[in-house]
C-alpha cells in the first residue's frame, strides 16, 4: 500500500497488543483512494469482516452450548450475536449519503469485486442450519416440540427463550439485508446490473428469506391453537 495514514509509532503496549501499525498499513493510502469517500467504503467492508468473525465464533460457542444442554449460555451468546448483526446493519447509514456519482469512481477500483464474495459473510449464511440441527435435537432431547415450547412459555422458560433469541437473530439477518438493499437502491439503483452481472434487485427476495421458518410457523399455529382453546368462535379479533 502506498502511503498509509499512521499515527504513533507503534511503541507502546497498547500499539503493541492491537497491532495499530499493522491495522493501518491495511488500508490503502490518500495517494491511492479514489476519492474522499474511499477510506470510509474499505474501513465499513474490514470492519465488518472483523465483526463477522466475532459473530461466528459466537454462533459455534453457541451450537456448543445447545449441544451441552447449557441453553441459558447459549441464549445469551445468541442475543448478543443478533445486536451484533444490528449493529452492522446500523452501520450502513454512513455510506448511505456517498453520492452515487462518487460512488461509481469507487466501484471503477472493484473490478468484479462484490460484498457476495465476502468469506465472512459466506461462513455465517452456513451457521443458521448448524444451531437449528443443534435446536431441534434438544427439543427431542428434553421430548418437546416447539409448539410445546410456545404454549408453555413460563413452564419451559430455558428452551422458549432460546427460541425467542434465535427468533431475534433471524430478524436481524433479514433486516440487515433489507437495509442493504436500500443502500444499494441509494447508490447505485435496483433496476441496474450488479458488478457480478445480476440484477441488484435479486437482493431483495433474500431480505425476507428465513433462516428458522419453522419459528416463524409456529406463532401462527401458537395463535390458532388459542384460539381453538379459548374463542371456540374463532379468531375474530385478528
Ligand atoms: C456502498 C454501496 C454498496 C453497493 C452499491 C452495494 C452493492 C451490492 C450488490 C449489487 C450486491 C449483490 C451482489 C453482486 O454484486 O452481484 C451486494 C452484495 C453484498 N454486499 Fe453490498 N453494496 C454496497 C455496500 C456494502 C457494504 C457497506 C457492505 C458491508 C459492510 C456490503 C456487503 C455486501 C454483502 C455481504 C453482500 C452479499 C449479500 C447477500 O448475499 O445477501 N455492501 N452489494
Amino acid at each position: 500500500m502506498a502511503d498509509p495514514v499512521i499515527y504513533g509509532d507503534g511503541s507502546t503496549d497498547y500499539e503493541k497488543y492491537i497491532r495499530t501499525q499493522e491495522l493501518y498499513r491495511l488500508q490503502k493510502g490518500p495517494k491511492e483512494w479514489a476519492n474522499e469517500e474511499e477510506l470510509l467504503f474499505q474501513s465499513i467492508h474490514q470492519a465488518m469482516e472483523l465483526w463477522l468473525k466475532v459473530v461466528i465464533q459466537h454462533l459455534e460457542q453457541s451450537v456448543a452450548w445447545v449441544k451441552a444442554d447449557k441453553l441459558r449460555d447459549a441464549t445469551r451468546f445468541i442475543k448478543r450475536t443478533a445486536s451484533m448483526i444490528e449493529f452492522l446493519g446500523d452501520s450502513l447509514k454512513f455510506p448511505m449519503s456517498i453520492a452515487p456519482w462518487d460512488y461509481h469512481k469507487i466501484r471503477m477500483g472493484l473490478g468484479k469485486g462484490s460484498g457476495q464474495e465476502s468469506p465472512g459473510f459466506n461462513k455465517l449464511l452456513d451457521s443458521p442450519e448448524k444451531l437449528w440441527e443443534a435446536y431441534a435435537a434438544t427439543l427431542k432431547r428434553h421430548k418437546k416440540t416447539i409448539d410445546e415450547v410456545h404454549q408453555d412459555p413460563h413452564g419451559l422458560p430455558d428452551l422458549f427463550e432460546l427460541t425467542i433469541a434465535m427468533s431475534e437473530l433471524d430478524q436481524e439477518l433479514m433486516h440487515w439485508r433489507y437495509r442493504h438493499f436500500q443502500l444499494v437502491k441509494r447508490i447505485i439503483g435496483d433496476a441496474v446490473m450488479s458488478l457480478k452481472g445480476i440484477p441488484a434487485s435479486a437482493l431483495e427476495k433474500n431480505g425476507n428469506m428465513a433462516f428458522f421458518p419453522e419459528i416463524w410457523a409456529v406463532i401462527n399455529r401458537t395463535t390458532n391453537a388459542y384460539n381453538q382453546k379459548y374463542r371456540p368462535q374463532g379468531g375474530g379479533a385478528y
